[in-house]
Order: structure tokens, then C-alpha cells, then sequence
């Protein structure tokens, strides 16, 4: 039979195959797959195993903390953290295309993490990259490899000639319910292994406009608040993604206590779907979209509007960007 312990039990035996006695190197995104894929190579391999984090300073309010503190306390893994937010943000300044910023962050992360790579590989020798691609992205790509999941920058092709690594992909016959019971399996943080899908590009692509550190801190705010409620609410799992998007470039008017305001809008997108594909806009109770907005409202001050999106995809995307 097919148990969480037998899947560990082969993967663990697959990688120590393959991986010998090479050094391997991971990038952590914050995201569940590829903790759990590193998670379940250092199980193999041990200190054999460097993660490096790129905070590129786009996650969300408390996401980077995840990473450097929990993640590392539940599983003892080698981090080398690299804070680069300075240099995305400064990548960014001025951008307002999404596709424009989605390139710069690709190619920010790229050459961060190469950095970031070479510092390891000079320590030891790496041969091994692990990536955290699942079943569905290796049907989705024709069975090729490595090149999966075209969305994510995380997923880190484009790296030089001189710095190519092969690859070890311990989730690809998994899919994502099954790459979260093994993530339990292996003692990793509910919270990480029950995270909402996340961008790579973060929250560069939930603020409409420019990038800069005042917007990021305004839609953290906000984001918390949407989050700390939907989860206060019991209904973390009714919803595939909870987007929650600042129109920085659009301003309302509006009135508090006896003064006028001139603030920015908030975006609500809770979304349902069953693979990011096709989603419906999530019919969260009303008490609970009123609770959020009265504290957005209240605890961000910024922010004087906050209004729901109640469009399905097609014709809408999930993200606004
Ligand atoms: P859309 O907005 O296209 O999003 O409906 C579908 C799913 O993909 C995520 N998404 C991205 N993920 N890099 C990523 O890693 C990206 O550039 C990107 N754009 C969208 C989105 O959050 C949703 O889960």
C-alpha cells in the first residue's frame, strides 16, 4: 500500500541514490512545495543540503520570519538567507507593466540567487538543485524537465552555463494535498504547509502602479488584516487564494470623524477553484467581508475604500496583474 511512510522511505533511499556524497543547493520561496522537497532531501541528506532564501521583500507580513525562523527550528536545515530587498525595490522603481515587473524580478532573483550559488559552490562541490515541481507541472510541460511550471521564477532556469546543476525533483509523481500530508509527515509548520498559493513576483503584482517600501508596508497592513480574519473566521481552507490588492495610482474620496480623506482603495479577490485554472469569486459570509473592511479601514490609514471582486475566471485572472 501507498502511505506517507513508504512515499518518505523511497524518496529518501531515490535521493541518497542519486545525490551520493555532491553537496546540493535549494531555493526556499516560502511557499509549501519547495520546503517540503527540501525538507525531504535534507531527511537524505543532511547538511549536505545548503537552502538559500531570497527575501526579495515582496512577501507578505510575516512570510520571511516563516522561513528564516520556523521553518529552520522544524527541520534543522542549513539557510543562507540573502536580504535583497533594497535591490528589488530599486529594480522596480518606476515600473508599472506587470509583465515589465514580473521580468525584473525574474532576472533579480536569478542573479541574487547565482550569487548565492557561487558562494556555496565554492565552499563545496554542488552538483544537485532541488526543485519542488509537482505532477501537474510536469504534465502541464510535456514531461520535460526542469523546465516546469513557466510561471514561477523560482523554478531557476536561466542560470549560466558554468553554474548548471541537475536536477533533483522529489515531489514530481506527487500532487499538492499529497505534498501537504507529507509535509506534516515530515513536522513542518501548519502554516507554511496549509499557505494559500502565492506568487513568486509577491506583492510587486498586487499593488496597481508603482512598487515602492510606503505601498509594500500599506498592502501588508491590509493583507494581515483580510488574512488574520478569514482565518479567525475557520474558512482558511473554503478558499483557494485571498488576494487583497491596493490601487495605488487611484485615490476616493471619503470622510473620518469630522475630516475629509483622500485614501486608496483595497481589492478583496477571495477566490475558489481546483487548480488556479478556472476560479469563481468566493461567497465568504458578509459579516465576515464587513468585519474585514471596518478594520482595514480603521487600522489602515491610507486606505478609506475597500471594495470586493466579484468577477470569475475567465474573464478575470486570480491576480490583478
Ligand atoms: P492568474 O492571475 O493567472 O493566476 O489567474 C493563476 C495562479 O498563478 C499564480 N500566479 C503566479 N505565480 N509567478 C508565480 O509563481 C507569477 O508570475 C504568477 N502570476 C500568477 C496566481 O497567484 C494564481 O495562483
Amino acid at each position: 500500500t501507498w502511505t506517507m511512510g513508504n512515499i518518505i522511505d523511497d524518496q529518501v533511499a531515490a535521493i541518497r541514490e542519486k545525490v551520493g556524497d555532491k553537496e546540493v543547493i535549494c531555493a526556499l520561496s516560502g511557499g509549501v512545495d519547495s520546503a517540503v522537497a527540501a525538507a525531504l532531501v535534507h531527511k537524505a541528506v543532511g547538511d549536505q543540503l545548503t537552502c538559500v532564501f531570497v527575501d526579495h521583500g515582496l512577501l507578505r507580513a510575516g512570510e520571511a520570519e516563516q522561513v528564516e525562523q520556523d521553518y529552520v527550528a522544524a527541520t534543522g536545515i542549513k539557510l543562507k538567507v540573502v536580504d535583497a530587498a533594497g535591490r528589488f525595490l530599486a529594480a522596480l522603481d518606476g515600473v508599472t507593466d506587470p509583465e515589465a515587473k514580473r521580468k525584473i524580478i525574474g532576472r533579480e532573483f536569478i542573479r541574487v540567487f547565482e550569487a548565492a550559488a557561487r558562494e556555496v559552490a565554492a565552499a563545496g562541490d554542488v552538483e544537485f538543485l532541488v526543485q519542488g515541481t509537482l505532477y501537474p507541472d510536469v504534465v502541464e510541460s510535456g514531461g520535460g524537465t526542469g523546465t516546469a511550471n513557466i510561471k514561477s521564477h523560482h523554478n531557476v532556469g536561466g542560470l549560466p552555463e558554468d553554474l548548471k546543476f541537475a536536477l533533483v525533483e522529489p515531489l514530481r509523481t506527487l500532487f499538492k494535498d499529497e505534498v501537504r500530508q507529507l509535509g506534516l509527515s515530515l513536522g513542518l509548520p501548519e502554516a507554511m504547509v496549509w499557505r494559500h498559493p502565492f506568487p513568486g513576483p509577491g506583492l510587486a503584482i498586487r499593488i496597481i502602479g508603482a512598487v515602492s517600501a510606503e505601498r509594500l508596508a500599506v498592502l501588508r497592513a491590509a493583507d494581515l488584516i483580510a488574512r488574520t480574519e478569514l482565518t479567525a473566521a475557520g474558512l482558511d481552507r473554503d478558499v483557494w487564494q485571498f488576494p487583497v490588492v491596493l490601487l495605488a495610482d487611484v485615490r476616493s474620496v471619503g470622510v473620518q470623524g469630522d475630516g475629509r480623506t483622500y485614501g486608496h482603495p483595497v481589492v478583496l479577490r477571495p477566490v475558489s477553484s481546483e487548480d488556479a485554472m478556472t476560479a469563481d469569486w468566493s461567497r465568504l459570509p458578509y459579516d465576515l467581508i464587513a468585519r474585514i473592511s471596518t478594520r482595514i479601514t480603521n487600522e489602515v490609514p491610507e486606505v478609506n475604500r475597500v471594495v470586493l471582486d466579484v468577477t470569475s475566471k475567465p474573464p478575470g485572472t486570480i491576480e490583478w496583474e
